[in-house]
């Protein structure tokens, strides 16, 4: 009786902890058994009302190859864990000690075969190679076919697009010539090879491609080249695959660095898209994060909207960024060393800063539902390292919340965190009991969605 009441409990609980279909950028994603979710340099297959999601697995923290994983959806939000869709195969390109990065799966009608292309490369990343493999099913397993240079020239980076032609042509996308040009190239009809090159984007750098197509113009999303630190990603239009690209733009305000994130996909959401991009943790890969944002072409250009918390509504093709309550960090308690910073970048024109080593800073009459919600810390770090700040609820015991590196100046990003926070007012403190500095506080975002 007791047991069959903990599993009502348990499920009315998990059930609650589902109840808000929305997409917190940044957070620790979990799929349906409660696991995270490693799926890093994603792809995304659709069939029918069904989404795959493939990408690395990088659980043991390593760069090196240990499975393309295959995450299945039908709301984009919700994510089951499928069977590995491509695993190492020792003494051939694919081995434990090699690299399988940016897995991406088309279909190709022809052949009704499910076609994977992945950047193939050894542990130098000095062989850069495509590699192909195929399957019957969304997630396979795939069976391994080869890893070669396309048209006989380097190529890391790469991602694949089909278009919407009668014959669903289909380019390979690729960093090529040491990363310096940037490629595209078509495929033959089985999708196994390239044939020839389209066009070619010369003394680029460019890296982490995906094509958008919109009103019959063809839009390259990518980063340039800065290892696993982000950079401005940009945008590049043309309306033809085999010529005239546009010159370079920004998809984010440049100091962001695409809200610390790099481009892996983009996938069409009515007269937008949804952009999804990693954010590397390179000193442990495995909780690497991922920030998917509206990409929105309501100014005639592809603009990432930055949003802590938000939901679309797939049918309609649609996305709403969920607003939430302001609490100015100046406006809490300081104690310790902690200092108000004054600052025009700073919302409210102040922060706290001086947080950790002692500083700490309360936020009260922060008002809570009680049913577990997300709250997004603005923060700048002043330097560019990773912090970290220690956040407890009315005292109770502290949970510790990355905060990347902000690069320096002031540039303010934000961090979600789950927060239980009871009905009506609570105390939020943030660094207490920290021996190190945390970031600069400007302010927090309280939501109501969990
Ligand atoms: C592949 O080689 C690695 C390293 O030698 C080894 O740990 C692993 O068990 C091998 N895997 C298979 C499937 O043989
Ligand atoms: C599609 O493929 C067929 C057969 O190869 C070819 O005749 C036709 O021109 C192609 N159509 C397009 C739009 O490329
Ligand atoms: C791809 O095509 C080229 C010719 O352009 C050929 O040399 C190469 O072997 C092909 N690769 C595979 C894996 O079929
Ligand atoms: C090249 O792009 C420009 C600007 O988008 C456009 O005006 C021009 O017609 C294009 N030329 C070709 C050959 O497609
Ligand atoms: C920031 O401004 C406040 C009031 O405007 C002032 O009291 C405080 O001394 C200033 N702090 C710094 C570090 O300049
Ligand atoms: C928190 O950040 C500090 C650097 O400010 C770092 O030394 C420490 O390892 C971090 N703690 C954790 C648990 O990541
Ligand atoms: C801070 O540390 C003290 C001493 O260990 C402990 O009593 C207190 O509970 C800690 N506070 C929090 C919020 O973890």
């Amino acid at each position: 009786m007791a047991f069959a009441s903990l599993v009502a409990l348990a499920i009315a609980f998990s059930l609650l902890a589902h109840a808000d279909n929305v997409i917190v950028p940044g957070a620790s994603w979990t799929d349906t058994s409660g696991t995270v979710i490693q799926a890093h340099g994603a792809g995304i297959l659709t069939v029918g009302k069904e989404f795959y999601w493939f990408g690395e697995d990088k659980a043991d923290n390593s760069y090196l190859f240990s499975a393309v994983t295959c995450y299945k959806s039908t709301d984009l939000l919700t994510w089951e864990r499928q069977n590995d869709a491509l695993t190492p195969i020792n003494g051939t390109m694919i081995s434990t000690a090699d690299i399988v990065e940016r897995p991406k799966v088309l279909y190709n009608k022809k052949n009704a075969e499910y076609v994977m292309w992945f950047h193939s490369d050894n542990s130098d990343y000095s062989a850069a190679m495509v590699g192909v493999a195929t399957a019957e099913t969304p997630c396979g397993p795939y069976a391994y076919k080869a890893s070669w240079k396309p048209l006989g020239a380097d190529s890391r980076d790469m991602s694949i697009y089909q278009d919407d032609d009668e014959n669903q042509t289909a380019y390979l996308l690729y960093a090529s010539d040491n990363n310096v040009d940037f490629k595209i190239s078509v495929l033959d009809s089985n999708y196994y090879n390239v044939t020839a090159m389209a066009s070619e984007i010369s003394n680029i750098n460019l890296e982490a491609p995906g094509i958008v197509k919109k009103d019959s113009v063809y839009y390259l999303i990518a980063s340039h080249t800065s290892g696993w630190a982000p950079n401005p990603n940009k945008w590049f239009s043309t309306t033809s695959l085999y010529s005239n690209w546009s010159t370079q733009n920004d998809i984010a305000p440049e100091a962001t660095n695409t809200y610390f994130s790099q481009n892996a996909y983009d996938l069409p959401l009515g007269a937008n898209a949804i952009y999804m991009g990693d954010r590397w943790r390179s000193d442990v890969l495995g909780s690497s994060t991922y920030i998917w944002l509206p990409l929105d072409w309501s100014t005639g250009a592809p603009q990432l909207v930055w949003a802590d918390v938000w939901s679309m509504d797939l049918a309609a093709g649609t996305y709403t960024v969920a607003t939430g309550t302001t609490y100015q960090a100046e406006d809490g308690v300081l104690s310790g060393g902690a200092e108000i910073l004054n600052n025009t970048a700073y919302s409210g024109g102040e922060a706290v800063g001086w947080l950790g080593e002692g500083g700490t800073v309360t936020l009260n009459n922060v008002q809570g539902n009680g049913r577990g919600q997300w709250v997004s810390l603005y923060f700048a770090n002043g330097d560019s390292t990773w912090r970290n700040t220690t956040v407890s609820v009315n005292g109770g015991p502290t949970v510790l919340v990355d905060q990347p590196n902000t690069g320096g100046g002031l540039v303010i990003l934000s961090v979600p965190v789950k927060l239980n926070l009871r009905p009506g007012a609570n105390s939020i403190t943030f660094a207490v009991n920290q021996t190190t500095y945390a970031g600069d506080l400007d302010k927090i975002i309280v939501y109501n969605q969990g």
